[in-house]
């Protein structure tokens, strides 16, 4: 048996640098305000349909929906706004406080050609504010995701954002591009022909090279703003220059999900090793969303990161240890009081392992090395009646006897030096 085409293992090898990330993450949330929310893996498809909608590639080709044994329409989610729009609504959490901040981290799931920095399962790191109409939140949105991302010592990126204003621009502006598309509508894809009656804007974010190529002369949304929206889009502009937060405006830049209102903004990354897939996180305001799911009308803005882009463009750094002190028995008879040992130091806080297979003194040592651990420490019958222990460390080649009670103290000093 394989893994699903697409959806990938992570081994115990390659989790410290997840870890690593994850952690970084939750720190860089946690340090804005930012609360952890978990929503299931499934739902309701409507709600991805209605939300992300239905002309956009997700929903029309990259979904994995299946019908339950009780016939409900169910998906794994794509990405995880929806699911916190519907969460929001759902327990009223409006009603507690005027401005919630959530982030979340996991797994999502589509459908998509599989390709370096493209899969079928990968995971995302998202935050989602609700109840701020902006534009400083915004600013201060992308300055924190920028500011994360330079954290990991990702240094060659580019920060685009772009405003597509609110439903009154949006409208003015689909005529002017119907305009625009009408003589070109015979060299568009099939799906792009039938997306011009739907809903024209998608046709802006469709990959096939001849509508991508007609899609970069479209005029630009930006002549299309109200007044309204042109002064959040400066504050937001302003806000990032009193920050210092580099960034370029992109009047083409569109995303491919339909719930956007306003702000939309993107990080790609320039080094090597990210290959096509560059975009290294999405974001943008949704302002209509929570109401159009039956919540009170309230303004929200988010972004999702995907983990696998962001650990492809990071320097590699050194692989860590999992262990710091392996247990070594130099003979059979004191197996026992090894394990009792290794009992003692995990109980004071370490990370200990041991070759409870036992083995030759040299051979247990060779293990040692091999996990990288950092200090070794020897028992043997003399130990043991003596009430001490032999403490290898492992990277100064050096090895002294200590008495065991102290065992624990000596070894955390060794560690923290
Ligand atoms: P998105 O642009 O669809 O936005 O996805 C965000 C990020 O997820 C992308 O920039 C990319 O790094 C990663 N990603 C997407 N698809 C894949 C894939 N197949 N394989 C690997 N990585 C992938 C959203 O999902 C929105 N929910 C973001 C958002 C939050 N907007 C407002 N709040």
């Amino acid at each position: 048996m394989r893994a699903v085409k697409g959806m990938k293992d992570i081994l115990p090898d390659e989790i410290s640098k997840w870890h690593r990330l994850e952690n970084a993450f939750r720190q860089r949330a946690e340090a804005y305000g930012f609360r952890e929310v978990r929503f299931p893996i499934v739902e309701p498809t409507a709600l991805f349909v209605r939300s992300i909608g239905e002309t956009t590639d997700i929903v029309e080709k990259e979904m994995y929906t299946f019908t339950d044994r009780g016939d409900k329409s169910l998906t794994l989610r794509p990405e995880g706004t929806a699911s916190s729009v519907r969460a929001y609504v759902q327990h009223s959490v409006q009603a507690r406080e005027p401005v919630s901040k959530w982030y979340y981290i996991g797994p999502m799931y589509r459908r998509e050609r599989p390709a370096k920095g493209r899969y079928r399962q990968f995971y995302q790191a998202g935050i989602e504010v609700f109840g701020d109409p902006g534009p400083f939140v915004d600013a201060e949105v992308i300055d924190m995701v920028v500011g994360f991302i330079a954290s990991l010592g990702i240094t060659e990126v580019e920060v685009l954002i772009n405003s597509i204003g609110g439903p009154e621009a949006r409208e003015s502006y689909r005529e002017a591009l119907l305009e625009y598309l009408a003589p070109h509508r015979a060299e568009l894809c099939p799906d792009c022909q039938r997306r011009m009656d739907a809903n024209p804007l998608r046709v802006l974010d469709c990959k096939v090279p001849r509508c991508t190529e007609i899609a970069a002369n479209a005029p630009s949304i930006l002549q299309h703003l109200t007044d309204e929206d042109r002064a959040h889009f400066d504050g937001l502009q302003e806000t990032l220059t009193v920050l210092g937060t580099p960034y370029r405006v992109d009047g083409s830049l569109m995303r491919g999900l339909d719930y956007y209102t306003r702000t939309l903004f993107e990080v790609l990354g320039k080094g090597e090793g990210l290959g096509a897939q560059n975009a290294l996180l999405g974001g943008g305001r949704y302002d209509e969303m929570v109401k159009s799911f039956g919540g009170p009308d309230t303004p929200a803005i988010g972004f999702a990161i995907g983990l696998e882009r962001l650990l492809m463009a990071m320097p590699q750094g050194e692989s860590d240890s999992h262990v710091d002190v392996f247990i070594v028995a130099a003979q059979a008879g004191v197996r026992g009081e090894a394990t009792l040992l290794s009992r003692e130091l995990r109980d004071a806080g370490l990370r200990v392992e041991s070759d409870l297979r036992g083995g030759s003194l040299k051979s247990q040592l060779r293990r040692a090395d091999k996990i990288n651990a950092r200090i070794a420490m020897i028992l043997g019958e003399s130990e043991v009646e003596r009430g001490v222990v032999q403490l290898k460390d492992l990277q100064k080649q050096t090895q002294d006897e200590i008495p065991r009670p102290e065992a624990a103290k000596r070894i955390h000093t060794l560690l923290t030096q």
